[in-house]
């Protein structure tokens, strides 16, 4: 067998184009991986919103950007994936289906932003809102972008409160069978487009009326719905409370409750943001507040991945026949500006979930824009991955930090003759990494670098790959070191705190603790921890670290395996 760590790196890219380009549809679901039908191998949804529901029902941007550009600009920024957001009334109602683009702006007095579309996206203009939508889809599906049509509303318009009338079954705008009817609607409407792999029933179920027995009733209706209109597709379920709860389909002793008559395409949604716990992430300190929001994100959903232990997943059937699914990450997000505390704090905690549980996932958002929003023309979206002009995106650092969430870490089909560590640094999206010789400080570096590879061993070392050299402390701001002490005590990483993110070691004569941590130069380095529990002001996140496990080749090839196999305790 080849070991693909030595081969060059184009060949290595190449390899793995070949391999992203042999996906087939439609998908499946294998415990909880999401799998190409054809070959049984793991396909990792990596998404990225795209709203189309607000008043207008039509997708936002096209009065900035000609719509094959911004498909390409979501394929060129890694995506593989579109969560397509739609009201259901666009395909229930006349009085929105018979409307043309034109004419759906004019109603809005959307008077510029008519001229604009028309001259970025002439041919949709005058197209029914429905057609509109059917070309959005097949720009995607050109650009070999899958999509998910997520129903994300009844009534087009921002959504969503607890008393916006979207809500729940049998609120004012949500009546069961026009739910039920749109649904079926829409699935056979893109029957015979493959890359339509996903429906999305309802976005964040919610209000007043929001009970469990209603939500088994129509949901389990729902998905047969679908299903029947359009067998290919995953049906894809939310919880409740602004879909933050899946807590109640665990049937005890384990799997679901939910029954359908169809197997293997049962995915489960939940949605996670900063504002999900209010305030938390500031008025506490981040590393108490991240264990306490994990654990319970865990009863809410993660158990669908790993089982209740906590430790299951991957394999067909966990101990006492409990049953896995795959649970996407519909909706995640930060303030792109990184002036929201709140938000940057959440987001350095849900990236090392995120890696370590290895979800399918969609950003909110792509739009960075609004035609219109709660009443306000052109609204600027500090949430969306483009700037106001959807020409590039707003902060290439969201976008450098999420890349590596973007390529499954494991599942069927990835070359298991290579099972690593990578320790993750959420801070920066990069990993840590050997340079070219072990004398070399330890940096931050891509984290598909042969030099990012490890093995965190049972005893707790963070040894070299096939190779008896280990990572110790030395000292209070001094850079980590390399060798053939894997037996001493300054070589035992233990994750500490309530978020277990701190890479912890003793010092060599065992009287102090070092957390792993990086210098201004991206150097790894120890230094006193910082503030595991108790100080809210103090933020520690350049000190964390999660071990993911991994079975993905390494990209590139920055280490001379002479070095490794020759290599001795550096002076
Ligand atoms: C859209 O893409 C085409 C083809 O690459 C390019 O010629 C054109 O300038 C782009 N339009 C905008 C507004 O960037
Ligand atoms: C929508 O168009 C159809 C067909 O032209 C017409 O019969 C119907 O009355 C229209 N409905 C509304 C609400 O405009
Ligand atoms: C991009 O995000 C980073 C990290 O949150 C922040 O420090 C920076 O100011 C942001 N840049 C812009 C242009 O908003
Ligand atoms: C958006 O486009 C306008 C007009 O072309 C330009 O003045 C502005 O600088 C652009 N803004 C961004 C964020 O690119």
């Amino acid at each position: 067998m080849v070991d693909r760590s030595l081969l060059p790196a184009a060949l290595s890219i190449l390899l793995l184009s070949l391999h992203r380009a042999s996906f087939a549809l439609p998908l499946s679901t294998n415990s909880r991986w999401i799998v190409d039908d054809q070959t049984g191998n793991r396909v990792k949804l990596a998404c990225v919103n795209w709203a189309s529901h607000l008043d207008a029902a039509v997708a936002e941007g096209l009065d900035k950007q000609p719509l094959d550009n911004i498909s390409r600009l979501i394929s060129t920024m890694g995506f593989n994936c579109v969560r397509f957001t739609w009201p259901l009334f666009l395909f229930t109602d006349d009085s929105y289906s018979n409307l043309t683009v034109r004419s759906s702006f004019e109603s809005l007095n959307l008077i510029d932003s008519v001229a604009t579309l028309q001259f970025h996206n002439p041919h949709l203009i005058d197209l029914p809102l429905t057609d509109a939508f059917k070309a959005v889809v097949s720009s995607l599906a050109a650009n070999s972008i899958f999509v998910i049509l997520d129903n994300h509303i009844s009534k087009p318009g921002w959504c969503c409160s607890n008393s916006d009338g979207n809500g729940f079954f049998n609120d004012q705008y949500f009546d069961p069978g026009t739910w039920i009817s749109g649904l079926a609607r829409v699935a056979s409407m893109f029957n015979d487009t493959p890359q339509v792999v996903g429906m999305s029933l309802r976005n964040e179920l919610r209000g007043p009326k929001q009970n469990q027995q209603q939500w088994f009733q129509y949901m389990q209706k729902g998905a047969e719905a679908v299903h029947s209109a359009n067998p290919q597709v995953l049906v894809i379920l939310s919880g409740l409370s602004f879909d933050t709860d899946l807590s109640f389909v665990r049937k005890s002793g384990g799997g679901t409750s939910v029954k359908l008559s169809f197997p293997n395409k049962l995915v489960f949604e939940l949605h996670w943001y900063g504002f999900s716990d209010g305030q938390a992430w500031v008025n506490g300190n981040p590393n108490q507040v991240c264990g306490s929001v994990v654990s319970s994100f865990m009863r809410r959903g993660g158990f669908l991945l790993t089982g209740a232990n906590g430790n299951g997943g991957g394999s067909e059937a966990g101990e006492g026949g409990e049953e896995y699914y795959p649970l996407f990450l519909s909706e995640f997000g930060v303030d792109q500006r990184g002036v929201n505390v709140n938000d940057n704090r959440y987001l350095n905690c849900i990236l090392g979930v995120m890696a370590e549980m290895d979800m399918d996932w969609a950003l909110w958002t792509l739009q960075g824009s609004y035609y219109l929003r709660e009443g306000k023309i052109g609204l600027d979206e500090t949430y969306g991955l483009l700037n106001q002009n959807w020409s590039a995106p707003r902060n290439g650092s969201l976008l450098a930090r999420i890349s590596v969430l973007q390529s499954p870490f494991q599942g069927p089909g990835l070359s298991q003759e290579s099972s690593y560590q990578l320790i993750f640094h959420p801070l920066t999206g990069l990993c840590i990494t050997r340079q070219s010789t072990l004398l070399e400080p330890l940096k931050l570096g891509p984290c598909t670098d042969s030099g990012a590879a490890w093995t965190y061993t049972t005893d707790h070392t963070l040894q070299m790959k096939e190779s008896p050299v280990c990572v110790a402390a030395i000292g209070q701001g001094k850079a980590v070191k390399l060798g053939n002490f894997c037996s001493d005590a300054n070589s035992r990483w233990n994750p500490i705190s309530a978020s277990n993110l701190h890479l912890a070691s003793n010092s060599s004569d065992d009287t102090l603790i070092y957390c792993m941590d990086v210098d201004s130069n991206q150097n790894v380095v120890t230094n006193p921890c910082k503030c595991l529990e108790g100080d809210k002001k103090c933020d520690p996140a350049s000190q964390w670290f999660k071990i993911v496990s991994t079975t993905r080749d390494l990209l590139r090839v920055t280490t001379d395996s002479r070095v490794i196999t020759n290599s001795h305790e550096p002076s």
